[in-house]
């Protein structure tokens, strides 16, 4: 099979990378290494099976060849992470609108029944109340203007809509994964993910920064079942036209997350509590809850995860300690 990834050479654009080679899949990764990095994919450079280019999506000349050779598309690229969408509030919008938009196009003008997986995200629910299950077919909450951490959400938004309406105008083959927190190798903690920081900052025993009181919840899935999830999605012709929520139900508080790291890590770090106002500046909304309904995902994969979070944990603080070495 040929896979086109964008976004390639970063988090879980690499994790698909190795995915997909593993599997004897012939693999094309086009990313411009704005939060993606060389070394996620450094392994592969030399593989036969690979081809990498380093562009920007959304004025790539060769985006058309590339959507002409793929018999399925992964499109992970974007501007994300809570840090860089605060500072580039523009280019959010702007990169995450138009280049899933161009790819949508370009891909109507090939004449290919390609398999196209668009990542939105579990931003688009908004804030919550606590045990409230998120339904991909719920109303969603998201408050422009307020802040600029929505245009992440209103991004993705546009993208979803782009997505089902190219599907329905033109029968594109397309499925939308709203992510839930996904982790594992190659995830940075610089744009503001919260288990590489903490993974980071104890095995170099610094203080573990909690941002706010701790008291906001998340669930995480490792990124090894993200794959095979997203691979039964892209095979399985009733996932055509949906969005579906890829997540864990697992929630946990970021403080309890903050301490299984530290015992794990054997770290003597201390844990400290930082406002959102000093993390991220004025004015700053946080989402509390956010947990999964994944009765849909289960029906079109039947996939339970795999990895337990203790096991995805312990990976990456050893992952971590090696680097370190
Ligand atoms: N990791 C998560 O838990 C999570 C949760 C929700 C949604 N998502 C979505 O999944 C996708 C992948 O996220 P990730 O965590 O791997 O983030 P990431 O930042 O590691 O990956 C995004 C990649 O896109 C590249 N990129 C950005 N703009 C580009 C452009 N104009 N042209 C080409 N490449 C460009 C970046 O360099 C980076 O390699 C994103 O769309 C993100 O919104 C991820």
């Amino acid at each position: 099979m040929h896979v086109l990834i964008t976004g390639g050479a970063g988090f879980i654009g690499s994790n698909l990378v190795a995915y997909h080679i593993k599997k004897g899949d012939k693999v094309h990764v086009i990313d411009d290494l704005s939060t993606g990095r060389i070394e996620n994919i450094s392994l592969f450079l030399e593989h036969l099976n690979f081809k990498f280019d380093e562009a920007n999506i959304l004025i790539w000349q060769d985006l058309e060849k590339a959507v002409a050779w793929a018999d399925r598309i992964y499109h992970m690229a974007a501007v994300v992470g809570v840090f860089r969408v605060l500072k580039e509030p523009i280019s959010v919008l702007a990169t995450n609108i138009a280049g899933c938009e161009r790819l949508l196009r370009v891909l109507h003008n090939t004449d290919w029944n390609t398999k196209l997986i668009i990542a939105s995200s579990s931003e688009v629910y908004g804030n919550r109340l606590e045990n409230e299950l998120l339904n991909e077919d719920m109303e969603l909450h998201i408050s422009p203007g307020h802040n600029s951490r929505w245009n992440y959400s209103i991004s993705k938004l546009a993208d979803e809509a782009f997505a089902l309406s190219y599907a329905r105008q033109y029968n594109i083959n397309v499925t939308v994964i709203r992510f839930f927190n996904v982790i594992g190798p190659n995830q940075t903690g610089k744009y503001g993910m919260v288990v590489p920081r903490f993974v980071q900052q104890t095995v170099r025993e610094q203080d573990i920064t909690i941002y706010g009181d701790g008291t906001q919840q998340r669930a995480f899935l490792d990124v090894r079942d993200a794959m095979i999830y997203l691979d039964l999605l892209a095979e399985n012709p009733l996932s055509r036209a949906e969005i579906v929520n890829v997540g864990t139900a697992r929630e946990m508080t970021i403080n309890q997350l903050a301490h299984a790291i530290k015992e794990y890590s054997q770290s003597s770090s201390n844990i400290t509590y930082t406002s959102y106002e000093d993390a991220y500046g004025k004015g700053f909304d946080e989402i509390y809850h956010r947990k999964p309904d994944l009765a849909k995902l289960l029906r079109l994969t039947n996939h339970l995860p795999k990895w337990a979070l203790e096991e995805t944990l312990l990976d990456l603080i050893h992952h971590e300690q090696k680097k370190e070495l």
